[in-house]
């Protein structure tokens, strides 16, 4: 049985070994599903609940298919509407109810009001945060790096640029953990009212969208989070567009053996014009399809022990 130390809320306590190990499994997970799509490769039995208490596709997707895929019955909450939390019940006591049931671990998607290291303390399982307000999303940065990693074959002193609303991304802040433990470096392109207060050491920050493209072996364009700016704020979408976003002809400046990637969900037309997912070097959807192996890769450390 894995123990609430198992628990992945951030990256912090991974070593560059764990990481590493983490990709090699994922990725030959993957190859062994494209060997044989329908071979059992079931290891576990019990439950897994997932508790989605904001909207998610693809990270809870990915979630149920690699805990299927590797023998575990996923308990889904999807949102609020039809559990006891429309009647009042608080989430702390849903947790802890449904700890009750007996799920090996937690899969927890929340915002930021929410506080996941608290409820770790009272919990006997561990909790994979899937994505928590804006402090976290270990599992995105995970899969990111392992499909660079796919390429590359590593990832030491590779440079990662990141476009776009970096202030609100919790994908950037996992990132940020990942890079000091695998060794990549980060940089930062965005307008002013989309960059942190504080530029963290180390981050390398361009005054331009070329300049950055120029310097990337991968780019990750970040969706504009329109629900976390104020309206009345001077942000246009229109030069947001017109400075910031990914179209064929900006990325006529990216290296020819480079990397375009999006976490999800884009705005088409803002961040990313259509036409990038015909471009040889976007492996947009090639994220999403790792996170299924690397998720299962994580599970499977989980149970045995190996977090
Ligand atoms: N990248 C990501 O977390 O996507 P979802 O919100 O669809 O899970």
């Amino acid at each position: 049985m894995p123990s609430s130390k198992s628990s992945l809320i951030t990256l912090t306590n991974l070593s560059a070994k764990q990481v590493g190990t983490l990709f090699s499994k994922g990725l030959e997970l993957k190859k062994k599903f494209n060997q044989n799509p329908i071979a059992s490769n079931h290891s576990f039995k019990g439950n897994a609940a997932l508790l989605f208490l904001e909207p998610s596709t693809r990270t809870r997707f990915s979630f149920e298919s690699a805990c299927t895929r590797a023998g575990l019955h996923p308990l889904l909450l999807d949102g609020r509407s039809g559990a006891s939390l429309e009647k009042g019940e608080s989430i702390e006591d849903t947790i802890l109810n449904i700890e009750a049931l007996r799920p090996l671990f937690f899969v927890i998607r929340c915002n930021g009001d929410f506080n996941l290291n608290d409820i770790q303390k009272k919990l006997s399982v561990p909790i994979i945060n899937g994505g928590w307000g804006m402090r976290g999303h270990p599992t995105q940065a995970l899969l990111d790096a392992m499909t660079i990693f796919e390429k590359w074959g590593d990832l030491y002193q590779r440079q990662i640029l990141f476009v776009g609303d970096i202030k609100h991304s919790r994908v950037v802040s996992s990132h940020l953990e990942l890079a000091k433990i695998s060794g990549y470096k980060i940089g930062f392109v965005a307008p002013k009212n989309f960059l942190p207060d504080v530029i963290p050491d180390g981050v390398q920050l361009f005054k331009n969208l070329d300049e950055g493209l120029q310097w990337a072996d991968a780019v990750i364009a970040l969706r504009v989070q329109n629900e976390r700016h104020d309206e009345k704020s001077d942000f246009s979408l229109a030069d947001y567009r017109e400075n910031y976003g990914l179209n064929n002809k900006r990325l006529m400046k990216l290296k020819p053996n480079s990397m375009v990637m999006h976490p999800g969900p884009i705005n088409y037309g803002v961040e990313i014009e259509s036409e990038i997912l015909a471009d040889v070097r976007s492996v947009i959807l090639k994220q999403v399809e790792n996170g299924v192996f690397l998720r299962e890769a994580l599970i499977r450390d989980l149970m045995n022990g190996a977090l």
